[in-house]
């Protein structure tokens, strides 16, 4: 297949894309088609190419239970694992059920050109349904969607009645990352305790890390200074993660201007999650009331890699979402005061590269002899998609057309109008 006349995200120009093999063999500057091409040619009409969505952080074993027993009705962190802590005793689901919720939400996430997924799994459960269910899915979807699995302890490593043991078992049991969540530990040293355990097992089994870190409004948590330090010393730094650190957004700047030294050093990389953080953070507030997001824009400014992620669709930290990135986007630049013509610009960076980079992806930018790999949106400039939002009128993955939308068609009736405003 030949596409025709591409804006390639972040390229000034129109190109031609010729596919071969599941690969893209050549992209060269847009020119007319000699009769001869002997291929199928797909003209996109100077519309806009970007690699695949990436989803660095969702929860897939938690998706559409949002209700289920209850609703989180004070909307902070805390009630939201409450209600998870009793759904996990009262509902009563079968691998199926897990795997059919989760199959909803990566379609949903597949509409919007996402191609590449990394899924929270809990696995303070000792029957490990939720872990079995991911790594079933995973295999099963493979042909449309590459999904990394973290260990997640959700109920903690310590806190959790042999929280270790059941972590360590799911790494054998195929999980790609390790997890952990120092902030829910009982206390301090054994939050420190619990990110050392997640970085010892990670460099025992070969995996990476991503900790939800931090993921609230005090300013005395401080355990992403625990996750760089002990990364940057074992030298893992690429292979780490640091999820949330919403605490970040407390911080005197002080301190803050200290972390950030020990960051760049330790090269970690960090997902934030701007709509469900806006969400479930400033709970204890009264006025004024903190974003509770993590210092994105300083980060980005200091070469740091951020990439943005959902967390959740409807679940019980987080009632909304239907899996659209673009939306995360546009509200994160909100919230981190990233409106600047260069901050919209290249704001699919965050959806896009720094997530793959996030996910150490191989072969995932748009390059000769990488995977055909790739989503055409229905603008065709930067700055109207992050403005606009638009459709993923494709999304071609192997150098196969996997989604293909047709946009909504408004028509404007003039004759119900003025002469004067349907002129105009
Ligand atoms: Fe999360």
């Amino acid at each position: 297949m030949i596409i025709t006349n591409a804006k390639l995200y972040g390229k000034k120009g129109l190109w031609n894309l010729s596919l071969r093999e599941g690969k893209i063999f050549s992209i060269t500057p847009s020119q007319p088609l000699s009769n001869q091409v002997n291929a199928a040619i797909l003209d996109i009409h100077g519309k806009l190419i970007l690699p695949p969505f990436v989803e660095p952080h969702i929860h897939l074993d938690y998706v559409l239970t949002a209700g289920t027993p209850r609703w989180n009705q004070s909307g902070t962190l805390f009630e939201g694992i409450q209600c998870w802590s009793e759904r996990k005793v009262s509902v009563k689901e079968t691998k199926a059920d897990i795997k059919n919720r989760a199959l909803q939400a990566l379609k949903m996430q597949m509409k919007h050109g996402v191609q590449h997924v990394r899924t929270h799994v809990d696995i303070t459960d000792p029957s490990f349904l939720g872990l079995e269910a991911m790594l079933e899915i995973k295999e099963e979807i493979r042909p449309w969607m590459d999904v990394q699995i973290v260990a997640f302890p959700q109920e903690g490593i310590y806190a959790y009645p042999k929280g270790d043991e059941l972590l360590e078992e799911s790494l054998n049991m195929g999980a790609d990352v390790v997890g952990a969540i120092p902030h829910y530990e009982f206390t301090r040293e054994d939050g420190v305790l619990s990110v050392k355990k997640a970085l010892e097992l990670a460099y025992k089994y070969g995996k990476m890390v991503d900790i939800h870190c931090d993921e609230i409004d005090d300013e005395q948590s401080r355990f992403l200074e625990v996750v760089a330090a002990e990364s940057y010393k074992l030298g893992m730094g690429e292979h780490v993660t640091a999820s949330h650190t919403t605490a970040m957004g407390s911080y005197n700047n002080a301190y803050a201007y200290k972390l950030f030294k020990l960051l760049k050093q330790a090269n970690i990389h960090f997902v934030s999650l701007p709509k469900a953080n806006l969400h479930l953070q400033g709970r204890f507030d009264t006025f004024p009331k903190r974003r509770g997001i993590t210092r994105v824009k300083e980060l980005l400014d200091a070469d740091i890699n951020v990439c943005f992620g959902l967390d959740s669709i409807m679940d019980p930290w987080y009632p909304l979402g239907d899996g659209n990135l673009q939306r995360v986007v546009e509200v994160g630049l909100h919230a981190c005061h990233m409106t600047g013509y260069e901050d919209i610009t290249s704001a699919y960076d965050l959806i896009t590269i720094n997530g793959a980079k996030t996910l150490n992806l191989q072969q995932y930018e748009i390059k000769e002899g990488n995977k055909a790999n790739f989503i055409v949106l229905d603008t065709d400039n930067e700055y109207d998609a992050v403005r606009c939002q638009p459709s993923v009128l494709y999304s071609v993955r192997e150098g196969k057309i996997m989604v293909e939308t047709k946009p909504a068609e408004t028509q404007m009736h003039a004759s119900i109008f003025s002469k004067q405003f349907s002129e105009n």
